[in-house]
């Protein structure tokens, strides 16, 4: 590790891992700790919470934590000596550097001023002679030069090396583009340009990086869109295109369409505040980001089936981080981009009128289920109400209930008694398989939790908790640590995590180093982190630590003599002999 020891502990002491957090996340004081609703995962009621004193963070829904460190990691897609550089600017230190082992830091590095470079170059031959067809064919599609430049929109050549050529000779190797994904290997392990003869749109993060691209090709080609593949700064579920200017006009509302034209077209014609997913269908990381970034979406995607299906999905995915959703429905079969160009001059008035006249989601579900049916048709019409019913039962609160049944109720001239027995009925059951599911999940993720962190901890059970009652105490009380560092051997650890875990406290504390959370995260991987912190946020506050430890202890000695059903049946006599006095004597006691 480049960064000493020395270092870390001077930031950890000049930061506060509830100010850090509450930079992203709203958080509550409740008693000792923060509470509020956890930004890896998509919910309604606050799971998340952060212990200032312990300098630790928990999700007690999806199982994330860890210490102010793997927070930034983890929220910034940064790497470890990334965060620490990232916390030092904010707490006014600079970083010291051995200059050695910068690792993967370095390379991200390269591949952000590798991707720069190649945005430059693109947009660069977009206005050279190479350029023409590409110009014009965005021309053609009505951008203007100061969108194309706000954009940074370019050209990729089609020779397949003048990119690579171009880079080489700026210093970048081989291996860097291959990385960055800007050229692909042939055979002989040269590289080629990924991207040829096509209209260039580059990606860029909230913090300006470049980190990847989609290319555009001009003809009926497949694939139309060619995109850069995930690399060690390009996720492509982590990110939103044009995100970076639209959080700044979201004002509260952010407009979520399919496509990167309909973004660029939408800018330009003034809703600053669209963006879209990469090319992937969204995905619960883009719906918290979302969320941090306002309070309703409005859904503006493709209007054929296969942009209402994404809209549906889009909808289950939304619906659980509590945003207002909102839907437009683009008339005529057409995107954004073809309904705002559609209209001319009036194409921006019209869009306008198009969110202001937008359902919302229920409203949405409603128009599709009732599009099915035609309810001139008894048989059709019961199957409508039916099916309107168990819609209604799906929606939490129970006003919003009350109305869509009046408002059934009148359109379809039944009493909304009736409407209101069948959904109280539907209600009753959805309630009883959610509770049945969501108690089946919550076992499954509780288990599976255990099984990445500790998988030994099921057959040891006792052992296993008591271990981590003593884990807890000596991250939280360094007196009473010292005492038991002396007498604690490793040794009666009865599971590995448990046991790597407290040999690297222990090896600390020999060191004069301090042994938090936060002072071991540079030798645990996240999900150890995680695993630390979930135990700090299951721990109980006892009484006198020392007492609590010693009686652990114990409880660890104890198992420690018992024979596994293994042991019991490759033991000697005279072992097993000794194993059931050692019992009575116990039971005597
Ligand atoms: P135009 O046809 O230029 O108007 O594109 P668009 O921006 O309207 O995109 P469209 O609605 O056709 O597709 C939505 C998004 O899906 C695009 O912005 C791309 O991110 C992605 N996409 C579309 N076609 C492809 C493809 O062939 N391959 C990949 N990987 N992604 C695609
Ligand atoms: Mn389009």
């Amino acid at each position: 590790m480049s960064i000493p020891q020395e270092f870390i502990q001077e930031l950890k002491s000049r930061t506060d891992i509830a100010d850090i957090i509450s930079g992203y996340v709203s958080l509550k004081k409740t008693g000792r700790n923060y509470m509020g609703l956890c930004p890896f995962h998509g919910e309604k009621t606050p799971s998340f919470s952060v212990s200032p004193e312990q300098g630790f963070f928990h999700c007690f829904g999806c199982g994330e934590g860890g210490d102010v460190i793997t927070f930034i990691k983890k929220i910034e897609n940064l790497d470890y000596v990334e965060a620490i550089r990232f916390l030092a600017q904010k707490a006014g230190l600079s970083v010291p550097e051995d200059g050695q082992s910068k690792g993967l830091g370095d390379l991200k590095k390269r591949i952000y001023e590798a991707n720069r470079e190649a945005a430059r170059f693109f947009y660069k031959k977009l206005y050279s002679p190479e350029g023409r067809e590409a110009l014009g064919y965005l021309k053609k599609r009505q951008l203007t030069d100061k969108t194309i430049t706000h954009f940074g929109l370019g050209y990729s050549p089609g020779s397949r090396f003048e990119l690579v050529n171009h880079l080489k000779k700026l210093g970048f190797t081989n291996q860097e583009l291959f990385q960055a994904n800007l050229a692909n290997e042939t055979k002989n392990g040269n590289p080629i340009d990924r991207f040829s003869d096509r209209v260039m749109f580059p990606i860029i993060d909230l913090r300006g990086n470049v980190i990847g691209f989609g290319g555009r090709i001009m003809s009926d080609i497949k694939p139309k869109y060619l995109n850069t593949s995930d690399t060690p700064v390009f996720n492509k579920s982590r990110n939103l295109f044009a995100l970076r200017f639209a959080k700044q006009k979201a004002n509260g509302q952010l407009i979520l369409v399919e496509g990167y034209m309909d973004v660029i077209a939408l800018h330009q014609a003034g809703f600053e505040n669209a963006v879209a997913t990469l090319g992937t269908a969204l995905t619960q990381e883009q719906a918290a980001i979302i969320k941090r970034y306002c309070d309703e979406v409005v859904i503006c995607y493709d209007s054929d089936e296969a942009g209402q299906k994404a809209t549906q999905r889009a909808i289950s995915i939304l619906r659980p981080t509590g945003l207002n959703i909102r839907i437009v429905k683009v008339p005529d079969g057409k995107d954004p981009d073809e309904f705002i160009k559609a209209h001319g001059e009036q194409g921006p008035a019209r869009f306008r009128l198009l969110l202001e006249k937008s359902g919302n989601d229920v409203e949405y579900r409603f128009g599709r289920l009732r599009s099915k049916y035609n309810t001139d048709i008894p048989d059709e019409r019961i199957a409508y109400l039916t099916e309107a019913a168990k819609l209604i039962a799906t929606l939490e609160n129970s006003i919003e209930r009350d109305y869509y049944i009046s408002k059934l109720s009148r359109e379809q001239d039944i009493s909304k008694d009736a409407i209101s027995g069948q959904v109280g009925k539907y209600l009753r059951s959805n309630k009883k398989q959610t509770d049945i599911r969501q108690q089946k999940e919550a076992m499954l993720e509780l288990s599976a939790a255990r099984n990445n962190i500790n998988k030994e901890k099921r057959g040891k059970l006792r052992a296993a908790t008591a271990e981590e009652a003593l884990l807890a105490i000596i991250m939280t009380e360094p007196d009473t640590a010292a005492s038991l560092f002396k007498e604690l051997s490793p040794d009666l650890f009865a599971t590995s995590f448990n046991k790597r875990l407290y040999q690297i406290l222990k090896s600390r504390s020999d060191s004069g180093y301090d042994f938090t959370i936060t002072d071991i995260s540079g030798e645990l991987s996240d999900e150890e982190m995680k695993g630390a912190a979930e135990i700090l946020a299951e721990a109980h506050k006892v009484g006198d630590p020392l007492e609590a430890a010693r009686e652990y202890i114990g409880i660890l000695r104890d198992e420690a003599q018992k024979l596994t059903p293994d042991q019991i049946s490759m033991a000697s006599d005279e072992e097993l002999m000794r194993e059931l006095a050692r019992i009575k004597k116990k039971k005597q006691q």
